[in-house]
């Protein structure tokens, strides 16, 4: 099988790495790739959000699977091009993708499926969210309601913020989704979808702000860890019955079949569990934890998605050990981030035991030398026997990563590997897991 992968991220790079550990995948091409992509398989320097751009190089590489892996590509229709192209591909359509592209789109698609969720409004000027930052109040959540890569999204005590918030999205010409606060810890779960059928891999946790002890401003995400010890027994069986099957219903209901991964952006409140979002392309950095434990052939596994047959496939087979994604950030991300400089040590950090690297925001200069290129320069990705020891060599490789200004979070995973993480849930799940 010969396969093309979509998008410059780290997420890409690791879905490279585990298609090239496929037996059944013969050759791998990515487009436009990144200097760690670069140097696992040719890359083609297309516009990766042009639909025609990458029909074209998928019908010139003669492949037999296109996967998509981020959401600009998806909302701007580049599956649409690729499947009228003849050649299966993994990602949603752009109808389907509005499910992460508009927060609006997706609390209504909740609302008709029955999936428990924040309660929400939406405000279109000034009144409208104070009314609405007035009815739920504080702490307040204000979301840009388009596609913000993460960023585009507010929590503060402090209504004046929010509202300022929301009116930078009103003279951008947008509108915003308020919410009702979540509390309790949040969990990623990734959700293959074929359209009809669903099958989860194993759910995640991810580190949202820049700074330790989740303070400073939002950001793509620093880190990440999987499996997740803590949860209670039974979260993916509930995360499938209430949420993902009955939106992937819906979606089909609706005459825009959901194909591709269903991102579940879960919070395990006191009340239940409950959706923060979803989006529709894996986790970035939660995929370089997760697909570090899959055991199950990932070509075959998006292959199946792609043409309908997710209800063919085995249960999947994980890895014992726990992994951990620490990501290696630019000085000044996630405002606008230094570029172009020097990264160092990464041949000693891979030779750390169970460690490897996934780059993200990195290019070739002109002598062939690895320079940064984006906010989020690159991850480390320790595998252990638990999650002290993946901690442990995690960490011991970021060490080594020579990166002048680079930031990273010392704190991934650390609450979970000390016992702090403390689940109040009323839900299916926790009742579930006592009975
Ligand atoms: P989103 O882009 O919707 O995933 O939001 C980004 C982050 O903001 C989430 O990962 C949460 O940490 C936080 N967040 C979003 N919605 C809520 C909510 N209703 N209550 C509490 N925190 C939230
Ligand atoms: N890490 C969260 C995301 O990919 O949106």
């Amino acid at each position: 099988m010969k396969v093309l992968v979509i998008g410059p991220g780290g997420r890409e790079h690791a879905i490279v790495r585990s298609l090239l550990a496929d037996p059944n995948v013969s050759e791998v091409h990515a487009a436009p790739g990144n200097a760690g992509i670069s140097k696992l398989v040719p890359t083609h320097a297309i516009d990766a959000n042009d639909p025609d751009a990458v029909a074209a190089l998928a019908t010139k590489l003669t492949v037999d699977l296109v996967v998509v892996g981020p959401e600009a590509p998806l909302a701007a229709g580049v599956s649409d091009a690729v499947r009228a192209a003849g050649i299966p591909v993994f990602g949603p359509s752009k109808a389907a993708a509005q499910l992460e592209a508009s927060k609006a789109f997706a609390k209504e698609v909740m609302a008709e499926a029955g999936v428990p969720t924040a309660m929400a409004r939406v405000a279109a000027n000034a009144q409208e969210a104070a009314d609405a930052l007035d009815t739920f109040g504080a702490p307040f959540v204000v979301k840009d309601d388009g596609l913000a890569a993460g960023k585009g999204v507010v929590v503060t005590n402090n209504r004046d913020e929010a509202l300022a918030h929301a009116q930078s999205c009103f003279d951008a010409g947008g509108t915003v989704v308020i919410e009702e606060f979540l509390d309790g810890p949040e969990v990623s779960v990734f959700v293959l979808c074929d359209g009809r059928n669903t099958v989860a891999l194993s759910p995640a946790q991810d580190f949202k702000r820049i700074f330790d002890n989740d303070e400073g401003p939002n950001t793509g995400g620093m880190g990440a860890y999987t499996p997740l010890e803590w949860a209670p027994e039974g979260l993916v069986q509930e995360v499938i019955d209430r949420v993902a099957q009955p939106t992937v219903n819906q979606m089909a209901h609706r005459g825009t079949p959901f194909v591709g991964v269903l991102f579940v952006g879960l919070a395990l409140t006191s009340r239940g569990t409950r959706v923060i979002e979803f989006n529709v392309r894996f986790g970035d950095p939660e995929t370089q934890a997760v697909l570090a434990r899959l055991k199950t052939p990932l070509g075959g596994l998006l292959m199946a998605a792609a043409k309908g047959e997710l209800d063919k496939v085995q249960p999947l087979r994980w890895s014992k050990e726990t992994a951990v994604a620490v990501v290696v950030a630019a000085e000044n991300y996630p405002d606008t981030p230094r570029t172009g400089d020097r990264i160092r040590g990464l041949k000693k950090v891979e030779s750390i035991e169970g460690v490897h690297v996934i780059h993200a925001g990195t290019r070739l200069d002109d002598e062939g030398k690895v320079v940064s290129a984006g906010g989020r320069v690159l991850a480390v990705v320790a595998l252990g026997t638990d999650l002290v020891e993946a901690r442990e060599r995690a960490y011991d490789g970021v060490e080594l990563v020579q990166l002048d200004g680079g930031q990273f979070r010392t704190d991934i995973g650390g609450k979970a590997a000390r016992g702090e993480i403390k689940v109040k849930t009323a839900g299916a799940a926790a009742t579930k897991a006592k009975a």
